[in-house]
């Protein structure tokens, strides 16, 4: 059970960034959080993170080409406005869930629009790291069918 991470645009300043929205972890703790899930779910993890399109986008072609059995996806900004992301997300096979640190909802109107929503298998917003490892069970889970 292979799982790809894929965190998009300004997210490797989390840590540093509007800690109000985003909490102090860092990164690289949340990495650290989900390979240890993963661990507990029988997976493993692979995460990623660029703040070039053009990379986010070919990092999802390899891991349709890996076939890895889910994705879970933080593109931050770009999940407001990237079609093209959303394209390539469409390409893959495997069940996709987005999440995000803030509540989405919450914040600019901006925000409150997903351009992935209708590939994605499911959202969830809100709950800072807890958001990524709600997300990563959700996506062991539909890859397993349970
Ligand atoms: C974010 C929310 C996005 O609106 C924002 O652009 C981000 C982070 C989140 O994790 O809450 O960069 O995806």
């Amino acid at each position: 059970m292979k799982v790809l991470v894929l965190h998009g645009v300004n997210l490797n300043l989390f840590g540093r960034r509007d800690p109000a929205q985003y909490g102090s972890a860092t990164l690289a703790d949340i990495d650290s959080v989900l390979a240890t899930l993963a661990g507990e779910l029988g997976a493993t993890v692979e995460c990623f993170q660029t703040n070039h399109e053009g990379a986010f986008v070919e990092r999802i072609h390899q891991g349709f080409a890996d076939a890895v059995d889910a994705v879970v996806v933080n593109a931050g900004a770009w999940t407001h406005s990237s079609h093209a992301i959303r394209d390539a997300l469409e390409v893959l096979r495997c069940p996709v869930v987005e999440v995000h640190m803030s509540n989405v909802h919450a914040r600019e109107p901006f925000r409150r629009i997903s351009v992935f929503a209708d590939v994605v298998a499911g959202q969830v917003s809100g709950f800072g790291v807890e958001s990524y490892r709600l997300g990563l069970r959700a996506a062991v889970s539909l890859a397993r069918g349970t």
